[in-house]
């Protein structure tokens, strides 16, 4: 039987995750990319623990992939870093890793998988945020990598649509993960102030499945209240 093969970035923890178990249980082959070694032992689980801010190692990394598995069938961009606070007030390393981690890395890995993904007719997953959608008081920065995410995102769809590669978009909002860990606000603990990662897990599923001829490009989820809490600055 065939079993696909995904590679994903940030499956040390939240949403990548909770996407490497949706995957392994339904029979996916799952490559994982984060910097901590991955607390869960999965069959067909594979991980590669690299920090995707290195341009040099990650080239390496895909070449081995390639060697190593020989195929991909989808690639899920969900690495992704939070700094927020007045622009003004982010430190020049704090603004570099968000467009390393956020942008670059995503635009590079696609790069240098697209070619197998193509013919794979394969998929390209990102993991934006609402905040690509819509502007973002003390969160320009990071929107402004999300927003260029998701314009990637529908420009590589038009780009590579003819060769069958489907590009999608996953906008979630505030998503209950170690995330708000060091940050200054986090979702209240009301179920309804944020969505799950096992949420935006089966977003992914469902757009993976969706059948050849049909492209879902955008998923945007949203919890549904708005409950934040203040906490002291870290
Ligand atoms: N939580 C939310 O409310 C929310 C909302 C919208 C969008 N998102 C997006 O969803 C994605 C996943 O976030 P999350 O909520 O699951 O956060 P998380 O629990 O903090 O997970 C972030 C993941 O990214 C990995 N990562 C960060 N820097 C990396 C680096 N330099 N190299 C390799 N891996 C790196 C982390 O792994 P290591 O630390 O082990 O490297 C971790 O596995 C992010 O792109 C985030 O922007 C989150």
């Amino acid at each position: 039987m065939f079993n696909p093969t995904a590679v994903i970035t940030g499956t040390s923890s939240g949403i990548g995750r909770a996407i490497a178990e949706a995957l392994v249980a339904r029979k996916w082959s799952v490559i994982g990319i984060s910097r901590q070694p991955v607390q869960f032992d999965l069959e067909r689980y594979t991980h590669y623990p690299v920090d995707v801010s290195d341009s040099g190692v990650l080239t390496e990394t895909t070449r081995q992939i390639m060697q190593q598995h020989g195929r991909v069938d989808a690639l899920i961009n969900n690495a992704g870093v939070g700094h927020f606070g007045p622009h003004e007030e982010l430190s020049v390393e704090q603004i570099t890793e968000l467009v390393s981690v956020n942008l670059l890395a995503p635009l590079l890995l696609t790069k240098l998988l697209l070619r197998p993904l193509k013919e794979a007719r394969g998929a390209v997953v990102n993991i934006a945020s609402f905040s690509a959608w819509e502007s973002s008081s003390h969160g320009a920065a990071y929107a402004a990598t999300k927003a260029g995410l998701k314009h990637f995102g529908d420009s590589l769809f038009e780009e590579a649509r003819r060769s069958g590669l489907r590009v999608v978009t996953i906008s979630p909002d505030i998503t209950r993960t170690p995330f708000y860990e060091d940050l200054s606000f986090a979702p209240e603990d009301d179920p309804e102030a944020a969505i799950t990662p096992g949420c935006v897990a089966q977003a992914v599923v469902e757009a993976l499945q969706q059948r050849q001829g049909t492209a879902i490009t955008h998923v945007v989820m949203r919890p549904q209240r708005v409950l934040l809490k203040k906490r002291p600055r870290p």
